[in-house]
């Protein structure tokens, strides 16, 4: 994912990774997300919107389901649903991250296998639903969007909201390759390629080593590159009563915070949030 997404709050501390030891999911966890924040965002603007707090959240393209691990340890009360449809990646998340929660909080999540525009009867009537680090973007046509959103949209209740996030700017349109030393291994964001004609791009995370040793192409999307006045008419398509772009405020990295705008400014490489209200 781009080095602008959700800015890592911590430094996490970590022995040394070599290729041949480490677990590209771990690598993944540390390098690309930021649960905290990103639930602090969820959960702050859900209150805000709904005056209330939400309860059910479901996580879409959930991975390794890390975001509703963070759902359940925030409040006693809170339940949430993965939906991946890599069993394999399932069965990472249950290991690591499901195992590690206390027993109250584990018999709170559960993850389903299956696709996320066909989630079952345990993926509705849910408060929100949160598609984070551009997954969604894999639906790379408008009927397919379209459908996608259709369906986040019966899944949730009576002023449930949907959450997206979101990365533009001409640079994202680039074929370029960005490195971001952390602590232990260097995270390399690669945008291999970018059609104009079609919109289609595909995109690398590859780990380098303080032994030198590399993984390459640990993760590889293929997925369009849309723009936010089209997801924002999807949206509306799909029958969302109303569309806000959350976009960040701050000049401090660790003091970022995302503020609903009616115009964007013409960052070279932004991201931003999308709240879709039902
Ligand atoms: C980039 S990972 C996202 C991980 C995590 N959500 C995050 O925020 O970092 C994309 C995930 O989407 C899943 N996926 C792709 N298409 C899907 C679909 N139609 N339904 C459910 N999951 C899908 C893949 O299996 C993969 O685990």
């Amino acid at each position: 994912m781009p080095t602008t997404t959700k800015r890592k709050r911590k430094t996490e501390k970590r022995s040394r990774f070599t290729a041949a030891t480490a677990d590209r999911h771990v690598l993944y966890q540390l390098a690309v997300q930021d649960v905290e924040t990103e639930i602090d965002f969820v959960d702050e603007t859900f209150k805000e919107l709904r005056g209330r707090h939400a309860v059910t959240l479901r996580e879409d393209f959930c991975g390794t389901a890390n975001t509703a691990c963070e759902w359940v340890r925030r409040r006693s009360s809170n339940v949430a649903v993965g939906v991946d449809l890599d069993g394999e990646t399932l069965a990472w998340g249950r290991e690591h991250n499901i195992e590690a929660l206390k027993p109250a909080q584990r018999s709170r999540v559960t993850l389903l296998e299956r696709d996320v525009r066909d989630p079952g009867p345990k993926g509705r009537n849910v408060d929100c639903v949160l598609a984070m680090n551009f997954s969604y973007w894999i639906l790379d046509t408008r009927e397919a969007l379209r459908e996608y959103f259709e369906s986040v949209r019966k899944s949730l209740v009576a002023g449930g909201i949907l959450f997206l996030d979101f990365y533009g700017g001409y640079e994202s349109m680039k074929e370029t390759k960005e490195t971001r030393p952390l602590d232990g291994f260097d995270y390399v964001w690669d945008q291999a390629s970018y059609d104009p004609i079609t919109g289609n791009m595909k995109c690398h995370i590859h780990f380098k080593f303080p032994d030198g040793s590399k993984m390459n192409r640990a993760f590889s999307y293929t997925w369009r590159l849309w723009t936010l006045a089209e997801i924002r008419e999807l949206l509306a398509e799909a029958g969302f009563a109303r569309s806000t772009v959350y976009w960040e405020e701050g000049e401090d990295d660790d003091d970022v915070e995302y503020k609903p705008r009616e115009r964007g400014d013409a960052d070279p490489a932004f991201i931003c949030y999308i709240v879709a209200e039902k």
